[in-house]
């Protein structure tokens, strides 16, 4: 079967690396290694996969600005895989990012017709509320917002549609005739939801991380490519040189291009009609590092915004394995019985994980003979993901599950509890989200 992602169909992702060789996602082994104390998802490997997270990084570990951006449409409940998106927005947060979390109630309204009273209640209710019970701050820089009030980046979702045509966005999204334009549109939002932490207002460029399920990574990519298209320059490194390439743009901005790449002293800087070249770039290790190559691109970039024109860097993302849902299959907001809700009650939350599909056998005794499956069972990725921090354990659950020494009653009841416990205690701390909306700027409902 063909591997397709699609945003707003059922995705099933069997073989994530599939998505390496396939989409050209890279793998999170590498950036991994890099981080002193990387988030819990990170170090169990539920993220694993991200395009350009270096340059986020980098960002981090210089202590320069970063932001992390994503959105949530509100079309059902938050349940616990809208709650790890929540948990990375509040993580790059904690690491000194500015934060943006979108309601896409463009979107909710565009492609699943709800209403903007259902938008905002449910925004509201199954989404910021439980954010901020999370921990997501009010900081200055940080922002959450519904898309159709968000005019800033509405007007740069038009900007951005001047660059993506009907064929492009019929390809990824397999849009026809019938489509109506309110759906597309909202994919430009998306899209400026996506850049518009860069523009100006809101500080300027800087490397954006947008946390995901893989389902969205049409959206990252068509994004990627349009930072590209609304830049002026294109800066590459050839050989032994960086090549910066006018896209249209006027011969003021060439000069001043010039100009600002002669005042660096990086190199030997040649103007010819259409493309700049810096050649014989003085670099300690004698080699053309991508450290100056993002030197010389940042500086273009910003220059490009001096000059009224769009500099973006190519947003980043890192992409999150998908919850089997409790009845098997994918973990779905629709099917009631496969998730459960962070506003579930406690006690339909544990009945509910008494009903689920567990890795273990027929029988008793087949269980105790052949050992379960873990891999397969819905209740230890409860663990693995949400449950426990704490690997000693994980790996003698695992063991003893192998071992046919734990069964499944046990285990069940055991996570029955700890959902419970959380639930309860997410829900407390959303009632006292509730008094403190107005600090982000949201009307109590
Ligand atoms: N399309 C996303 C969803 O279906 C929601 C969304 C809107 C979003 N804008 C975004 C996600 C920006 C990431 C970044 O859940």
């Amino acid at each position: 079967m063909e591997l397709k992602l699609d945003p707003w169909g059922a995705v099933h992702v069997d073989d994530y690396t599939k998505l390496f060789e396939v989409f050209g996602i890279s793998s999170f082994d590498d950036i991994l290694l890099k981080l002193k104390e990387p988030h819990p998802y990170m170090a169990h490997k539920i993220i694993f996969g991200h395009r350009n997270y270096d340059s986020v990084l980098r960002a981090m570990h210089r202590s320069e600005p970063f932001a992390v951006m994503s959105g949530f449409m509100p079309s059902g409940r938050a349940h616990f895989g809208h709650m790890m998106v929540m948990n990375e927005i509040i993580w790059h947060q904690q690491q000194g990012g500015d934060a943006f979390a979108a309601i896409a109630d463009m979107e909710a309204h565009a492609v699943r017709g709800i209403s903007w009273e259902k938008c905002r209640s449910l925004g509201i209710n199954e989404y910021l509320l439980s954010l901020i019970a999370l921990g997501f701050e009010p900081k200055e820089g940080s922002h959450i917002y519904f898309q159709s009030e968000n005019y800033k980046m509405r007007n740069l979702a038009f900007e951005l549609g001047r660059e993506a045509n009907f064929s492009e966005v019929s390809a990824i999204y397999g849009f026809s005739g019938e489509t109506h334009i309110s759906h597309m549109e909202s994919v430009m939002a998306q899209s400026a939801d996506i850049l518009h932490p860069q523009l100006e207002e809101f500080g300027g460029p800087k490397p954006v991380v947008i946390p995901v399920g893989a389902d969205q990574d049409p959206h990252i990519k068509l994004t990627r490519d349009l930072a590209y298209r609304m830049r002026k320059f294109l800066v590459e490194q050839r050989k032994d040189y960086i090549s910066i390439r006018g896209k249209a743009a006027s011969p003021q901005l060439m000069q001043a291009a010039e100009l600002a790449l002669k005042e660096t002293g990086l190199g030997r800087v040649k103007r010819y009609e259409e493309h700049i070249d810096v050649t014989e770039i003085q670099d300690r290790s004698g080699l053309l590092s991508g450290a100056i190559l993002e030197v010389i691109d940042r500086l273009i970039i910003k220059l490009e915004n001096e000059h009224g024109h769009y500099g973006f860097i190519p947003p980043a993302s890192i992409y999150h394995r998908f919850m089997t849902g409790l009845t098997g299959g994918k973990m779905s907001s629709s099917k009631p019985e496969s998730h459960i809700a962070l506003t579930e009650d406690p006690q339909e939350a544990g009945k509910k994980i008494m009903r689920a599909i567990t890795g273990g056998r027929q029988s008793l005794a087949e269980q105790k003979k052949l050992g379960g499956e873990p891999e397969k069972c819905s209740i230890y990725e409860f663990l693995v993901f949400h449950l426990s921090q704490d690997d000693k354990e994980l790996l003698e659950l695992d063991a003893q599950c192998r071992l046919g020494r734990r069964m499944c009653g046990t285990c069940k009841k055991d996570v029955a509890e700890r959902i419970e416990r959380f639930l309860r205690e997410h829900q407390q701390a959303r009632e006292a989200a509730k008094e403190r909306l107005p600090e982000f700027g949201i009307k109590a409902l």
